[in-house]
């Protein structure tokens, strides 16, 4: 394997969102993030979630570096508005996963993009070969933010996963090369 994976969870900024390590204070954040209807619906979050949970979650992820690491998403006030992570899925292959969650009340801001693309560039700089991620297919934001960033949808897995409440959800697979061309424009891609 020639990924180059961090010993310590890395804080990264694109100057209008920060990826920082999960602390104690962010509970409360957390915990309305990953209670709201869409992220049970289109994410493997525990459901019903518990405040428990992201008790547990960011106890966990303010420590865990590997096989991968969650990180708070920012804005300038250091305020939780969303997490994200970055996973590796191969280790020969060097392919690595990405997820993310927004709050309800940050949504549509590409705050989602933004830290999607964050994660991508620290991909490459740990000398990652490729970025995946998943979406179920009802899921028009994620797959927006993934088109965004400039992956490439490469098949669907149908009825691949059984979701919370029972739904079954087709799997969308999108994927990133190194060597795809970059997308991103300087100016943060048109991101609002
Ligand atoms: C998916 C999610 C992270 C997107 O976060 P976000 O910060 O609102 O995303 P962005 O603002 O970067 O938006 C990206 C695109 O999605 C679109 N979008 C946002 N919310 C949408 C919605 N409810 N329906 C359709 N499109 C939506 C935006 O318009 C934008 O597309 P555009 O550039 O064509 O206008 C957020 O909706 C969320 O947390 N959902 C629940 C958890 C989840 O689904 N996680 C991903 C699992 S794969």
């Amino acid at each position: 394997m020639t990924l180059d994976w961090p010993r310590h969870i890395p804080t990264l900024t694109d100057g209008v969102v920060w990826l920082r390590p999960l602390e104690p204070s962010d509970v409360d954040a957390v915990y309305t993030c990953a209670s709201d209807p869409a992220s049970q619906r289109f994410t493997t979050v525990p459901s019903p979630y518990l405040r428990s949970d992201a008790v547990e979650f960011v106890d966990r992820a303010s420590a865990q570096v590997w096989p991968g690491f969650e990180v708070a998403i920012t804005g300038d006030d250091d305020a939780l508005v969303g997490t994200c992570g970055l996973r590796i899925r191969d280790e020969d292959s060097d392919v690595v996963a990405i997820g993310y969650m927004v709050s309800p009340s940050a949504r549509g801001r590409g705050i989602a993009t933004r830290a999607t693309r964050l994660l991508i560039d620290h991909a490459w700089s740990l000398g990652a070969h490729r970025v995946a991620l998943d979406a179920f297919a009802t899921n028009t934001a994620s797959r927006r933010v993934a088109e965004r960033c400039g992956m490439t949808q490469e098949g669907v897995l149908r009825e691949a996963h059984l979701g919370n409440g029972g739904i079954r959800h087709d799997v969308v697979l999108y994927g990133l090369l190194r060597s795809d061309p970059d997308v991103s424009p300087s100016d943060g891609g048109g991101v609002r």
